[in-house]
């Protein structure tokens, strides 16, 4: 392959969340990795997504180049690993929600527990040539526990999400026993220059660590590695071309026929309180009140999967977003118009491209988020000569590579409505000109050449 660097031994992926080869893969770690795997090859190890009455059952499965290693989680494991430390205490933390983190111990002792059960089973799948790739906030500590039973291995590790700055990382309890454990990785991979900074800051100031000449972060007990930025792009040209056949779908003509020629604005999104979706609807109310002209005009259609049910705040937010909508709807609504179409379930991407094709706008309006791919996938699937607008949240992590969106602070109501309106109206050589600058950055700064980035860096 032109421009793949010789990178060694079999590439082992390690993240909880694995996208089997029949399932659709909500959520952008396991896009990216299954655009990744797929061309290169490797094992993919993980969380089987199933809870059975003991841990630690493998599965084994192999389709094409890529082989899938999946293990079972108990009832004890899954609730204290996945939906207590994982995600009631790291994922609010790391998406700058500090009022919603739980310092429940037990939930700490089971997420270290799991780590541990992996770290064991990593023992036997792995060999002395294999290169580690570890992935985001569930495996934090797995490169010690691997270190601890003598693996020399090259081991990266990518955070997939934010990371806030020193002074609220230290909310998390007993950081530094947890965040000094990212020291034993090779390389620290984060998606913008702020993540980078934060990780930075922490490790120097909070840990005592120096910076070395040549780049790596250096802690106090001797061990180094370096922490470096590779945002994290999606397989461009594949959903450019899925995207372009996307009329073959009976889902997308049913859409279309179903739109009588009104403006589409899109989301997608898993439904989480990090992807800002209460202020999004606010934002939406709030046009159809200042642009009359615009009733009957537009719909917009908000895709929204549940996700981790097993967490309150993610039932809550279910339950907020359904009176939301109904409440929209039934000020707004007319016999033949609902404003907004609220739709609970998951579409595959060859489903999801032909969406965004359809849609004038998308609407991408995370308060945190580490990338967003969602924000890709729509400007990829754009039609080359008549694109829709991107609104895009300042924080998400692909604001950083798209400046050409219109930029928004999703909290507020009145700039986001202000530039539905702009996107809405935006003539389209305006269109042409931002989708391309956004499309380039797209095309060059794809999941392969993300893949390859981090790959050549770890085995340097
Ligand atoms: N996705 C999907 N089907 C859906 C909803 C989402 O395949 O019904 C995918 C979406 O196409 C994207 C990923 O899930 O690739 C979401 O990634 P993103 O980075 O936007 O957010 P995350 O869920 O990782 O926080
Ligand atoms: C985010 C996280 C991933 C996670 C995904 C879906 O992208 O960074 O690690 O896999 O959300 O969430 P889930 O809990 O369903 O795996």
């Amino acid at each position: 392959m032109p421009g793949r660097p010789d990178m060694g031994g079999r590439l082992v992926v390690v993240s909880n969340r694995v996208a089997l080869p029949d399932q659709t893969a909500t959520g952008g770690l396991a896009s990216a990795m299954r655009a990744a795997l797929q061309e290169r090859g490797g094992l993919w190890f993980g969380w089987s997504g199933k809870v059975a009455r003991l841990s630690g059952e493998v599965h084994r499965l192999r389709d094409g180049m890529v082989e899938y290693a999946t293990m079972d989680l108990s009832r004890s494991d899954h609730d204290e690993f996945y939906d207590g430390f994982a995600n009631r205490t790291l994922w609010p933390l790391l998406h700058y929600r500090p009022d919603l983190v739980d310092y429940n111990r037990k939930h700490l002792a089971g997420y270290l527990r799991v780590n541990q059960l992996f770290a064991d089973h990593l023992m036997s799948l792995i060999s002395s040539g294999d290169i580690i790739w570890i992935n985001d906030y569930h495996l934090i500590p797995l490169a010690a526990m691997l270190r601890e039973r003598g693996v020399r291995n090259r081991i990266g590790f990518f955070l997939h999400t934010p990371l806030p700055a020193a002074g609220l990382l230290i909310a998390l309890p007993l950081h530094n026993e947890l965040l000094e454990t990212l020291a034993r990785y090779d390389l620290v991979g984060l998606h913008t220059p702020r993540d980078r900074r934060a990780l930075e800051e922490y490790f120097l100031h909070e840990l005592g660590a120096t910076m070395r000449r040549d780049g790596h972060i250096r802690t106090p007990d001797g061990h180094s590695f370096r922490a470096e930025v590779f945002p994290i792009g999606i397989d461009t040209a594949e959903v450019a071309q899925s995207a372009s056949h996307a009329d073959e779908h009976e889902e997308i003509h049913d859409l279309k026929q179903s739109l009588e020629g009104r403006a589409l604005i899109i989301g997608v999104d898993r439904l989480d309180y990090s992807k800002g979706l209460p202020e999004r609807f606010l934002a939406y109310a709030r046009l159809l009140e200042r642009s009359p002209q615009l009733h009957r005009m537009v719909s917009f259609l908000q895709i929204a999967p549940p996700s981790r049910g097993g967490v309150p705040e993610y039932r809550q937010i279910r339950r907020e977003l359904e009176r939301s909508a109904g409440h929209i709807n039934g000020m707004y609504a007319a016999p033949d118009w609902v404003p907004i179409r609220y739709v609970n379930s998951s579409f595959p991407h060859s489903v999801l491209s032909g969406y965004y094709r359809a849609a004038r706008v998308g609407l991408v309006t995370p308060l945190r988020d580490g990338m967003n791919l969602v924000a890709k996938e729509y400007v990829a699937s754009q039609n080359p000569e008549d694109p829709g607008v991107l609104v895009l949240s300042r924080f998400a992590g692909a604001a950083q590579e798209l400046g050409d969106a219109l930029l928004v602070n999703p909290a507020d109501t009145e700039e986001v409505a202000e530039a539905l309106e702009r996107a809405l109206a935006m003539p389209l050589e305006e269109r042409l000109v931002r989708w391309r600058r956004m499309m380039d950055v797209l095309e060059r700064q794809d999941v392969t050449a993300w893949r390859n980035a981090f790959f050549r860096r770890l085995v340097e």
